[in-house]
């Protein structure tokens, strides 16, 4: 008989608030992300400006709040006064990122106007790859400036006199990457990004600027850790001189990156993927904490988890140079959907240092959305990213727990279950998120949470399914789905439930 799953909360054991920022997107020029995804005239579900109405429906429902923009690897290649003005007469250029070919038809105002519908806050990123921070510096005068400059007099000829106010902006893509355009050494990168950082923050107007600079591709990259260090260190003199000039302080990111994989088709293993991100995150946190030590800053970098998700089953990347190519059509199972669920508990677990994050990405190339024709597919991560971010608002609590564990080759000894709570104290809830890893056994649980009086279940939903590998296809749309999940005892402070194995559940109780 397995053995119970413990868990201790209080009220008063906080981690941070959760940043609603944590639950953004990410949109690249790739494949058919714009182009067919988001973008596409030709669809009978495209307005006037060939949005796709269905698409968006979507995007809408999973209540994200930031989304980043152009690339992505795309970015390092990519030339934004290509993509505004008329659009008779935008170039029509070849990507080299995912050599394939750019129109030019969907650019900074089509974005940007997008993000006002969506109440989404755009997130640029700039080309430090084959780009100059002479040209990132104008893309943020076009978007930003009120005054009477030639990139603003361009924005107002285009249409929009208001400045749009971008307040994050990605000071490049994943440059310690051998395969980016533009790949070069930290110190070069830093100098790059220092030189554009200083020219951007605070001198566009009232916006103020938040900075994500380039940290380590992945945990696997040769020089992780190194790269962000590096970074920090020559960046952080720069926020060590605006604080000896008394500028308020200055928010600033580095940027984390991390796809999970199940290549070598072990369950296990792969289940247990929720320690990897919590040790990444651990580790670069532990790096901001260095610099800012070192250089005696009173402000701290922030974490920034810009590209997220699940990606092994479909690296075809190679566009040969056409329009809007099917490229990273991953399709998602139950497993890809029970490792996305790790990764926004371990965000939730941190959020006193995890400010932004960005799934990677947001329809048809690794996404929860697919597209066909005119048809619209949602897959099972998509369920997961909308349960957490129906009830994201609120307090992450700090768990204690006692439970059963399972022997993995990566890390050693894992929890079965991974979980994280949020308190929203105005609507008096408290949300558990829950993964069971475990694929041979149900577990039961028990919270116990004695600084609340008078709780009661507001309604349980389980992601599950007898076949880990079980996913949605356009011809069964519905294999993978959340469920309604009721057998929730409480009995005074302390809640009681089975969890199936494999499974995600998500449980709100009121007070
Ligand atoms: O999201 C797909 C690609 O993965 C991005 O373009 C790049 O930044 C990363 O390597």
């Amino acid at each position: 008989m397995v053995s119970e799953q413990k868990i201790y909360l209080h009220s008063r054991f906080h981690k941070g608030n959760v940043s609603p920022l944590v639950f953004g997107g990410f949109l690249e020029h790739l494949g058919r992300a714009v182009y067919g995804g988001v973008f596409d005239p030709t669809s009978k579900h495209a307005g006037k400006d060939g949005l796709r109405s269905d698409v968006l429906n979507a995007l809408e429902s999973l209540g994200m709040t930031i989304m980043r923009w152009p690339g992505g690897n795309f970015v390092s290649d990519y030339h934004w006064e290509d993509g505004v003005g008329p659009r008779e007469q935008r170039p029509t250029v070849r990507n080299l990122a995912w050599t394939s070919m750019e129109s030019n038809e969907f650019g900074t105002d089509e974005f940007l106007k997008l993000c006002e519908q969506m109440n989404w806050a755009p997130m640029i990123a700039c080309n430090l790859g084959t780009g100059s921070p002479e040209e990132a510096r104008n893309w943020v005068e076009y978007c930003n400036f009120n005054g009477a400059s030639r990139n603003a007099e361009m924005r107002r000829k285009n249409g929009r006199v208001d400045p749009y106010n971008v307040k994050y902006w990605c000071l490049g893509n994943e440059v310690d990457g051998i395969w980016q355009i533009g790949h070069t050494s930290a110190e070069q990168y830093s100098n790059l990004a220092r030189q554009l950082a200083h020219m951007i923050t605070g001198k566009f107007g009232t916006t103020r600027i938040e900075p994500i600079f380039v940290g380590s591709s992945s945990p696997n990259s040769p020089t992780y850790a190194e790269w962000d260090l590096r970074v920090l260190e020559e960046v952080g003199k720069l926020w060590k001189s605006f604080e000896n000039h008394k500028k308020d302080n200055q928010p600033a990111y580095i940027s984390l990156h991390h796809y999970a994989a199940n290549d070598e088709n072990n369950s296990e293993e792969y289940l247990a993927t929720g320690v990897s991100i919590d040790r990444q995150i651990q580790t670069i946190d532990s790096v901001c904490k260095y610099v800012q030590a070192r250089l005696r800053l009173k402000s701290r970098f922030y974490l920034c988890f810009d590209e997220w998700n699940v990606w092994y089953k479909n690296r075809q990347w190679n566009g040969k140079d056409q329009f809007s190519p099917h490229l990273l059509e991953e399709v998602y199972n139950l497993e890809d959907a029970l490792v996305v669920a790790q990764f926004l508990n371990s965000f939730i677990r941190h959020a006193d240092v995890v400010k932004i994050a960005n799934i990677a990405q947001v329809v048809n190339v690794i996404a929860p959305i697919l597209t066909r024709g005119d048809k619209l597919l949602k897959q099972s991560i998509f369920y997961v990213f909308q349960l957490f971010s129906e009830f994201k608002a609120g307090i992450s609590l700090d768990l204690a727990l006692e439970g059963p564990r399972y022997e993995t080759k990566k890390y050693g000894a894992v929890d079965c279950i991974d979980s994280s709570a949020i308190l929203n104290k105005l609507d008096r809830q408290l949300t558990l998120f829950l993964v069971n890893r475990s694929t041979e056994n149900d577990i039961p649980i028990s919270v116990h949470a004695n600084s609340f009086h008078d709780l009661r279940l507001d309604g349980g939903i389980v992601l599950s399914h007898s076949d880990l590998k079980a996913a949605n296809s356009f011809d069964a749309p519905c294999k993978v789905v959340p469920q309604p999940y009721d057998a929730v005892s409480i009995v005074g402070d302390e809640v009681r439930f089975n969890m199936p194995q494999a499974s995600f559940l998500r449980i709100i109780l009121k007070f």
